[in-house]
C-alpha cells in the first residue's frame, strides 16, 4: 500500500471533514500518500484530485460539509462511468480508496470494486444513520443535536400559543433521526416510516392530552412518512386545534460537527487505514456493541438496518 485515495460521493454530513483529516494524517504517519478526489465520483471520471498532506487538512476539523465537495453523479451509475473511474484509479496508482458516505456511496464502491484492483473501504457518514453494519454514522449525532435545538425553540411557541406543531426531520426513507430526536425533545407523537400510525391513533393521543390539560404538542415526523402538510391539515380538522408545520430541512445537514461525530471520524479513519495496510478491501467500518468493527461492503449494501421500535413505547411513556 503506497497511495490512498479519498472521496465523498453522497450527501454531505457533519464530520466528513474530520474524517478526511484523520485518514490523511493517519495514512501519513504510516508513510502513505493521500489524494482527495473532488466532487465525488465525478472526480474519478474527470481525473480531478488534489494531494492531501497533513497541512492541507489543517483547520477543517470543526467545519461541516466536505472540503472535497460532492455531486450526485448519474454518469457513474452507468457501466462506462464505472470503467472510467477504475481507469483513473489505475492511472494514478491508487492502491486503496476510502469512500466516506452512506449506503448509496457504498453501492458505488462495490460496483467499482468489480472493475478495479484498488481496495475499497467505506467510512459511514450520513445524517440518516441508515447504514447496515454500524450502530452509528458520522454526522448523525450532530444532526440530532441540531434538530433538538431547533425543536426546543419551537416548543416555546407551541406552549405560548397552545398550538400543535408537526416538525419534519430528514432521514430519507428511514426513521432513525426522527426517533432519537423525538425521544430527546419529549415529542408527544413520533411518526416513522417503519411503523404505520393511523390518524385515529394520533388524534387519540392529542385528545387524551387535552383532556389531561395539555393543550400543546410536538409531533416529530420523519420525511419518509409522506405529506406532512396533509397530515397537519387533517389534525387541525379533527382536533379543532391550531396546527403548524415546520420543516427543518437542510439546516440539519450542515453545521459544526459535535465532539461525538468528530470522535467517530477519528476512530473509523484509523480502522479504514489499518484495513488497507493489511491489504483488506471491500469492507465498511463501523461500531458494533460500541467498539470499532468492520463488515463486508456487499453485506452492508444488501441488509436493512433495523430500527428499534421499542423506543417508540419508551417515548410514549415519557410524554404522558
Ligand atoms: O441522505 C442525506 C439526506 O439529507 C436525506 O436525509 C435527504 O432525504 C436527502 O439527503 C436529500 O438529498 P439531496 O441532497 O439530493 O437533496
Amino acid at each position: 500500500m503506497k497511495t490512498i485515495g479519498v472521496v465523498t460521493p453522497g450527501g454531505d454530513a457533519p464530520g466528513m471533514n474530520a474524517a478526511i483529516r484523520a485518514v490523511t494524517r493517519i495514512a501519513h504517519s504510516r508513510k502513505l500518500q493521500v489524494i482527495g478526489f473532488e466532487r465525488g465520483w465525478d472526480g474519478l471520471l474527470t481525473n480531478n484530485f488534489k494531494r492531501l498532506t497533513p497541512r492541507a487538512v489543517g483547520g477543517i476539523i470543526q467545519l461541516g460539509g466536505t472540503m472535497l465537495h460532492t455531486l450526485r453523479c448519474p454518469k457513474f451509475e452507468e457501466k462506462e462511468g464505472v470503467k472510467k473511474a477504475a481507469e483513473t484509479l489505475a492511472a494514478n496508482n491508487v492502491d486503496g480508496l476510502v469512500v466516506i458516505g452512506g449506503d448509496g456511496s457504498f453501492r458505488g464502491a462495490l460496483d467499482l470494486s468489480r472493475e478495479s484492483r484498488t481496495l475499497m473501504v467505506g467510512i459511514p457518514a450520513t445524517i440518516d444513520n441508515d447504514v447496515f453494519g454500524t450502530e452509528e454514522t458520522i454526522g448523525f449525532d450532530t444532526a440530532v443535536n441540531t434538530a433538538v435545538k431547533a425543536i426546543d425553540q419551537i416548543r416555546d411557541t407551541a406552549i405560548s400559543h397552545e398550538r400543535i406543531f408537526i416538525v419534519e426531520v430528514m432521514g430519507r426513507k428511514r426513521g432513525f433521526l426522527a426517533l432519537d430526536v423525538g425521544i430527546t425533545v419529549g415529542a408527544e407523537v413520533i411518526l416513522v416510516p417503519e411503523n404505520e400510525c393511523k390518524m385515529t391513533e394520533i388524534i387519540g393521543v392529542l385528545k387524551e392530552n387535552e383532556r389531561k390539560g395539555k393543550k400543546t404538542g410536538i409531533i416529530v415526523a420523519a420525511e419518509g412518512v409522506g405529506d406532512t402538510a396533509a397530515i397537519a391539515k387533517q389534525i387541525e380538522k379533527q382536533t379543532g386545534s391550531e396546527v403548524r408545520l415546520s420543516i427543518l430541512g437542510y439546516a440539519q445537514r450542515g453545521g459544526s460537527p459535535t465532539a461525538r461525530s468528530r470522535l467517530l471520524a477519528g476512530l473509523f479513519a484509523e480502522k479504514a487505514v489499518d484495513l488497507l495496510c493489511q491489504e483488506q478491501g471491500n469492507k465498511v467500518v463501523g461500531l458494533k456493541n460500541g467498539a470499532v468493527a468492520n463488515i463486508d461492503i456487499a453485506e452492508s449494501c444488501k441488509k436493512r438496518k433495523p430500527l428499534d421500535l421499542r423506543l417508540l413505547k419508551l417515548a410514549e411513556m415519557l410524554a404522558i
